[in-house]
């Protein structure tokens, strides 16, 4: 179970009484709101017969290539991405990741790459009009199309799609294989769904581990009353925090690993409170390099931010620094592991920090899919508390149309 922390603080949960209410109706999920909720309970869409599926298609797609070619953009593919680095899998097949850029150096960077393996492409789109995996979609299915021919390419094509759609039914024309994107849950929600337990089994994931963490935190946060839920505490401070005037909250951790991490979290966050003039700016930071760059901001420049710092508890490795016979002026190190120079430096960090803006630490025990799965949902589920908390509709995303209005004029659709 997560557990919070303000540092240097006592948190007292009593303030936010007022709240309670929002919690119960939250946890129970709003009829408002019901077309989006269907992440809530992830027994709904990571269920066994689910878990089943995905793992039937990992297999039938690792039979037959070992690349992965993911195509998808912002919440159709960040959450494999945060799994995937995070876990660092040695096993099961490589991935790409295509259909989030226009950029053509990338795209002759991903074509060549493909030279000499044998790839699977799955495309994943909610809404079939978004431009940059439709655009990677012709691309590498005409790659295939080359290679295997009309036919030989078909087994090799994977379309994510919701029931009912224009790409569903262009998948099932074309005789592609066909996966459910659950129609009642957008995008950045979706990390418990096919959309992306698919390609996280096929490239080695322990898929039942994730579903088991998630389910697992949404018994306890769907039933835990506010004074002592960890997802009520996150939102209500978030609110807190933003009220004092502090305009963007920053995660942080010691384990670089999390770097995707961070990205989901920022779409996640970014995408669902950032409007009506309202919203915390969400940024990460990856300690202890970037104590280095940006923690001359955070512990002296203004005082626009507050914290938040993810304590993975077990690294999951040790490593012991070696002695020797030069004076390099590092003996106080000597005898010491890497994991107590990084545990020093992560609790100075808080102590510093804690001193110029409000720190909250949410402690973990050690990054693997029960893990991560739980903290998908954990963040999902403030995510909706804190935007309810704010006043905002957590599920939609009205601002990012009008750059896509404008290139669509320039291109001519
Ligand atoms: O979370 C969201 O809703 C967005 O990030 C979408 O996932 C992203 O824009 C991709 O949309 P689509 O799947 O419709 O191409």
């Amino acid at each position: 179970m997560i557990d919070i922390e303000l540092c240097g603080n006592t948190i007292n949960i009593e303030e936010y009484s007022e709240f309670n209410e929002l919690l119960t109706i939250v946890q129970q999920g709003e009829a408002d709101y019901s077309e989006n909720l269907g992440w809530l309970s992830p027994s709904e869409w990571a269920n066994d017969d689910i878990l089943d599926y995905c793992l039937e298609a990992a297999a039938k797609a690792s039979s037959i290539a070992d690349t992965f070619v993911l195509i998808g953009i912002g919440g159709s593919v960040n959450s494999t991405r945060a799994l995937l680095e995070a876990l660092e899998k040695k096993s099961g097949m490589d991935i790409i990741y295509a259909g989030n850029t226009l950029s053509a150096y990338e795209y002759e960077k991903i074509i060549s790459k493909l030279e000499g393996h044998d790839f699977v492409i799955d495309c994943i789109a909610k809404n079939f009009e978004t431009l940059e995996p439709g655009l990677a979609f012709r691309v590498f299915r005409d790659i295939l199309v080359k290679r295997y021919g009309r036919n030989g390419a078909k087994g090799r094509i994977f379309c994510t799609c919701t029931p009912s759609s224009r790409f569903e039914s262009l998948a099932l024309d074309e005789g592609y294989a066909v996966l459910p994107f659950p129609a009642d849950i957008g995008g950045r929600y979706t990390a418990l769904s096919p959309v992306h337990l698919f390609p996280m089994a096929a490239c080695g994931a322990d898929i039942r581990a994730l579903s088991a963490g998630a389910r697992y935190m949404a018994e306890k946060l769907c039933s835990m009353p506010y004074n002592n839920n960890p997802a009520f505490i996150y939102a209500a401070l978030r609110n807190k925090f933003y009220a004092d005037g502090y305009k963007v909250e920053l995660l942080s951790s010691f384990e670089p690993r999390l770097r995707w991490f961070y990205k989901w979290w920022e779409q996640l966050f970014a995408e669902s409170e950032g409007k009506d003039g309202k919203g915390l700016f969400p940024i990460a930071a990856e300690f202890s390099e970037e104590l280095h760059s940006l923690g001359q901001f955070i512990q002296d420049g203004s005082p626009i931010m507050f914290e938040t710092m993810l304590d993975v508890i077990d690294p999951g490795s040790s490593v012991r620094i070696p002695s020797d016979w030069i004076d390099d002026g590092f003996d106080y190190l000597s005898g010491k592991t890497i994991e107590d120079v990084n545990r020093a430096a992560q609790e100075a960090t808080l102590i510093a920090h804690s001193n110029h803006c409000p720190c909250i630490q949410i402690h973990l025990g050690r990054i693997d899919e029960r893990t991560i799965g739980g903290l998908f949902y954990f963040f999902e589920f403030s995510c909706y508390l804190s935007g309810r908390m704010l006043g905002i509709n957590p599920f939609n995303q009205p601002g990012v149309e009008a750059y896509k209005k404008e290139m669509f004029y320039k291109l001519g659709k």
